[in-house]
């Protein structure tokens, strides 16, 4: 008779066990809420693709904040729709711009309770909706770069702690370092969308932030899916200009590059869970055809156990009301 010796079973059999032996946890202080600010709204815009998601007027932010911090959220991402666009996309970097005036509010009522993170790119403010500068019907690289220094430093003047340059233009880190150092922000820190698909899982943000472009796609910066490598390259080049915190967006059909990335530095390393990934459970639970905490408590423990050390979620602000219900 050869009975198994191990059986793997033993540390399964009770709740207490289970939980005394798991080493992956999401924890609410370790995701960040993007927030959606609307210079135009003077009441909540909802957003049709993203249940639960909506677009605020400046006088909601802090109120909307404040529910994330009782909860144990710390930390927001900001994304301005302005009430002005042009081909410069110049209400990025104005100083009463809605994510600088968003800012200001936000460090005066929670100061360093609050981790507040800026999308530094320029599609939700151009006509054109690229995320860059275009001349001759081409995102002009070096010259987008000079505009991104500009948003970055008008953030940080607002009181930004975290800059997150999102065009995926090359150089975009070490030159939005070089900006803030010499206005004198050398504290505030940049997370880089370093490793920024070519996605379609961007789809409701798009309809969120008003930021589809106008013409081709963005192809021609962000990165190519089918390409294995580039990723790495990508990050390592991003930390080698000064990147404090690098970047894999999107999360769930990107878990390979997440964990590739986890072994290979040692810099904190954040996954951008996406707005189709929220979208997709959201319109199933609304069929009833899923469990909905349980299949985020499923998937965000996932992007950790992947590698990520924070992750950048629509579903924040719900998940310790989940986990506590357990
Ligand atoms: C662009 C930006 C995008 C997202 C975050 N920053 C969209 C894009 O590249 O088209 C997408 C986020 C999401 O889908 O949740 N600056």
């Amino acid at each position: 008779m050869s009975f198994p010796k191990v059986r793997m079973r033993r540390l399964r059999r009770t709740t207490a066990l289970r939980q005394l032996l798991r080493n992956v946890k999401v924890h609410p202080s370790n995701l960040v809420y993007p927030v959606f600010l609307d210079e135009k709204a003077e009441a909540p815009v909802p957003v049709n693709s993203m249940p639960g998601v909506y677009r605020l007027p400046l006088g909601k932010v802090v109120d909307e904040v404040q529910e994330l911090t009782d909860r144990g959220v710390c930390a927001v991402l900001l994304f301005g729709v302005p009430a002005t666009k042009d081909e410069e996309g110049s209400s990025a970097y104005a100083a009463d711009g809605v994510v600088q005036e968003a800012t200001r509010m936000l460090k005066e009522a929670f100061g360093g309770g609050l981790v507040v993170i800026t999308d530094v790119c320029l599609c939700e403010y151009t006509s054109h909706g690229h995320c860059g500068i275009v001349e001759k019907n081409e995102v002009s690289n070096d010259v987008t770069l000079r505009v991104l220094q500009k948003i970055a430093v008008s953030h940080a003047e607002a009181g930004a702690d975290v800059v997150a340059p999102s065009a995926m233009m090359d150089g975009q880190v070490s030159a939005v370092r070089q900006a803030l150092d010499e206005h004198g922000y050398s504290d505030v820190a940049i997370m880089a969308y370093s490793a920024k698909y070519a996605s379609s899982f961007y789809g409701p943000f798009r309809e969120a932030a008003g930021s589809t472009p106008m013409f081709g796609d963005r192809q021609g910066y962000q990165m190519d899916y089918a390409r294995a490598y580039e990723a790495l390259r990508e990050m390592a080049l991003d930390i080698d200009e000064g990147a404090d915190i690098i970047m894999v967006k999107p999360a769930l059909a990107y878990l390979d590059i997440i964990h590739a990335a986890s072994q290979r530095f040692q810099v904190p390393i954040a996954a951008y869970s996406v707005s189709a990934e929220y979208a997709m459970v959201k319109a199933v639970a609304q069929n009833g055809w899923l469990n909905e905490s349980a299949v985020v408590n499923e998937l965000l423990t996932a992007i950790k156990r992947a590698g990520a050390d924070l992750i950048i979620t629509y579903f924040a602000k719900d998940v310790n009301t989940w986990m506590q219900s357990k």
